[in-house]
């Protein structure tokens, strides 16, 4: 089956308003008739509303870095799902490993949130990873195995071929130290293998794995090219609007 590749950036906690509306004014004409990728700028909560407004019309899909997975309540500093979704955010980024490190979350927080935003039609992409360590100690596919394995438990076979896993090594995160595209492929091979195990072989199919850690716009295509890798979730290199173009360009 052909996966349409999604690229997504992630500006962590970067931009202002004005700084998010002048991204989305220098990228949305540029990329108006790009076709055969999904393009997506998960933005700072206080971002989402004016990058929303700024992109309207464009192909561009606007996402978060994180929700909280109560329907509401108290729980101070929070953002709820249904908040995303009355603005028109569709993509939500879960478990990402500076959140796994700095915020506690866990493989339990992860599964939950996965499980809040599939109910309300949020398209999660969930972060797996080994840090440098786990790599070294030949870990690295019963760490990013256990983390999916976790990370759907309890979801449905068709809403998990709708989700997104980003495969993120944390040693190649803001690092410029960058995965050889052969090893990322191959773990990711390994996670979807994962996938087919935990469901069927046609889940597996239909699910994109991203690759991310150190993507820029020269090295994107070699990813891309690898038949298991299906997109990118990019950190600092999807800050500039020209590298963003550059990214999307690479892609297609
Ligand atoms: O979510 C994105 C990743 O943390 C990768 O960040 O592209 O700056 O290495 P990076």
């Amino acid at each position: 089956m052909s996966r349409t590749p999604v690229i997504a950036g992630n500006w962590k906690m970067y931009k202002t308003t004005a700084e998010a509306r002048e991204f989305a004014a220098a990228v949305k004409n540029e990329l108006q008739n790009v076709s055969g990728v999904e393009m997506v700028v998960c933005a700072p909560f206080t971002t989402l509303s004016v990058l929303q407004e700024a992109l309207a019309g464009s192909k561009i899909a606007v996402g978060a870095q994180n929700i909280h997975f109560a329907e509401e309540g108290a729980y101070t500093g929070e953002v709820a799902p249904r908040m995303l979704t009355d603005l028109g955010v569709r993509y939500v980024i879960i478990g990402h490993s500076e959140r796994r490190a700095y915020f506690n979350e866990t493989n339990e927080t992860v599964n939950k949130k996965v499980q809040a935003a599939l109910k309300h039609d949020l398209v999660p992409i969930v972060c797996v990873g080994e840090d440098l360590s786990e790599r070294e100690a030949g870990q690295t596919f019963s760490i990013v195995e256990t983390q999916t394995r976790a990370a759907l438990a309890g979801i449905e076979a068709g809403q998990a071929a709708g989700l997104t896993i980003a495969y993120e090594p944390i040693w190649a995160i803001g690092t410029g130290k960058s995965s050889t595209a052969a090893d990322a492929n191959e773990v990711i091979a390994h996670i979807r293998k994962t996938v087919a195990e935990l469901y069927d072989g046609e889940t597996a199919s239909r699910i994109r794995i991203q690759y991310g850690g150190s993507v820029k716009p020269e090295n994107i295509g070699e990813y891309l090219a690898q038949p298991d890798i299906d997109g990118a979730l990019v950190g600092g290199a999807s800050l500039a609007p020209d590298s963003y173009v550059g990214l999307i360009r690479g892609a297609v």
